[in-house]
C-alpha cells in the first residue's frame, strides 16, 4: 500500500513503500544514466548494475525508506532510498542515505529538502540520532552545497587514503539539524 507521508511544501507531494521501487528504480536511471549526470560511459556501466538492481533496492526499502516525491502535477519529480546502518567496528548506527536523484526539470523546487526532512524525521522516530551519507563534491556540488547548509559534517576519516576518488561521507547529528 502506498503511504502518503506529507505535504511539506505546497510544490511537492511524498509518498513511501517498497512497492514504489519500480518508480525509484526509472527516475534513478533517468537521472543518473541517460546523461543527466556526469558519470563517464564506464563508470555509469560498472555502477548500474549495483545501482540499479531491483533485490537491492527491494532489501533496502523494506528495511529502509524509499521516498518519491511528485510534482502538484503528479508527476514523479525524485526519489530517495535510505536505510539502517550499523558499522560493525565503531557500532555506530546511522541511518543512511543510498541514493536520492532529482530530475533535472525538477530541480530547486524543494523535492530533496522534502525528502530530506521526512527521512531525518522518519529516523528520528526509530531511534536513530545520525544521519549519513556520502558523496563526490566535485560530481554533485549541488548536493554538497545542500548537506553543508543543512549542518552535515565531513567525516575527516573518509578523506584519509585518498582511495574513494574525492568520495567524501558526511553525518549529521540529528538534532543539529536545521530543517
Ligand atoms: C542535489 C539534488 C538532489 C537537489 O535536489 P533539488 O530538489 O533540486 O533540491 P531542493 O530544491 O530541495 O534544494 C534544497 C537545497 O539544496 C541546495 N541546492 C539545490 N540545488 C543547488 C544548486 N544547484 N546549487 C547550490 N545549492 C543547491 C540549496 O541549499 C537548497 O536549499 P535552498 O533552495 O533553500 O537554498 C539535485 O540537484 C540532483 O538530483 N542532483 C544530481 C544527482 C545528485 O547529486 N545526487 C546525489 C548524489 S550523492
Amino acid at each position: 500500500m502506498t503511504n502518503i507521508m506529507t505535504e511539506p511544501t505546497p510544490e511537492c507531494r511524498l509518498e513511501s513503500g517498497a512497492q514504489l521501487v519500480p518508480v525509484g528504480l526509472e527516475l534513478n536511471r533517468s537521472v543518473f544514466f541517460s546523461g543527466d549526470e556526469s558519470y563517464d560511459e564506464q563508470e555509469s556501466k560498472a555502477s548500474s548494475s549495483r545501482f540499479m538492481d531491483r533485490n537491492v533496492w527491494r532489501e533496502r526499502a523494506e528495511s529502509g525508506l524509499l521516498l518519491i516525491s511528485y510534482s502538484q502535477d503528479g508527476t514523479a519529480g525524485g526519489f530517495c532510498l535510505s536505510y539502517p546502518k550499523s558499522s560493525p567496528t565503531t557500532k555506530d548506527d546511522c541511518w543512511h542515505i543510498w541514493l536520492v536523484g532529482v530530475l533535472k526539470g525538477a530541480r530547486r523546487n524543494g523535492h530533496w529538502k522534502a525528502m530530506l526532512q521526512a527521512t531525518i524525521q522518519h529516523a528520528k522516530n526509530h531511534g536513530f540520532s545520525t544521519v549519513s551519507i556520502s558523496t563526490f563534491p566535485d560530481k554533485f556540488p549541488a548536493m554538497f552545497a545542500s548537506l553543508q547548509k543543512n549542518n552535515f559534517c565531513v567525516d575527516q576519516s573518509s578523506l584519509r587514503g585518498g582511495s574513494g576518488g574525492g568520495k567524501v561521507f558526511l553525518k549529521l547529528n540529528i538534532q543539529d539539524s536545521i530543517l
